[in-house]
């Protein structure tokens, strides 16, 4: 009897170290880390990278995000010019994902922001918002 159930905690031992090394389903989505550039990376892996590629190559029919394209190509629904950053936060935010159009939530945007900029080699605060973006000019 007693070598019965330590077999049998030893078992749920070994069940227990087997499930937690399998992929866990977790309901909460995980934190954001807290500085924007970060949450951009993961942000952009999420919703953005399935498109415009890994690193912002393009794929086929989706434009490339790295050079950043300040005025619309030839046949973009575009409007805008991406002058500044303020420019390119409000279409992100209005317009990305194309099928969620307006899912992204402000923060989000400027998260996404700070990371495009980056990534096309444009200086951005480590903090963009609403009073700065006007004055990071995209050339
Ligand atoms: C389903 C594919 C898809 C996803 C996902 C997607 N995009 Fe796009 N994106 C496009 C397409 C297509 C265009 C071109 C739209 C046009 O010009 O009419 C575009 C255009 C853009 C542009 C403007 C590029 C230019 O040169 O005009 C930016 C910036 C951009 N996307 C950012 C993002 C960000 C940030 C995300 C993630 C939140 C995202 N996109 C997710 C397909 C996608």
């Amino acid at each position: 009897m007693r070598r019965w159930l330590w077999s049998a905690a030893a078992a749920s031992g070994a069940l227990a170290a087997m499930v937690s090394c399998a992929p866990q389903w977790d309901p909460v989505p995980p934190k954001l880390p807290d500085d924007p550039w970060s949450r951009g990376v993961v942000l952009y892996g999420q919703k953005c990278a399935g498109c415009h590629g890994e690193d912002g190559e393009g794929s086929e029919d989706r434009p490339a995000l790295a050079p950043l394209r300040r005025a619309p190509a030839a046949g973009s629904e575009r409007k805008t010019a991406f002058a500044t950053a303020a420019d390119l936060q409000a279409y992100v935010r209005a317009n990305m994902p194309p099928l969620e159009a307006g899912s992204l939530s402000d923060d989000e945007a400027w998260a996404l922001t700070t990371y495009l900029l980056r990534q096309a080699d444009i200086a951005a605060p480590a903090e963009l918002t609403a009073k700065n973006a006007a004055q990071v000019k995209i050339p």
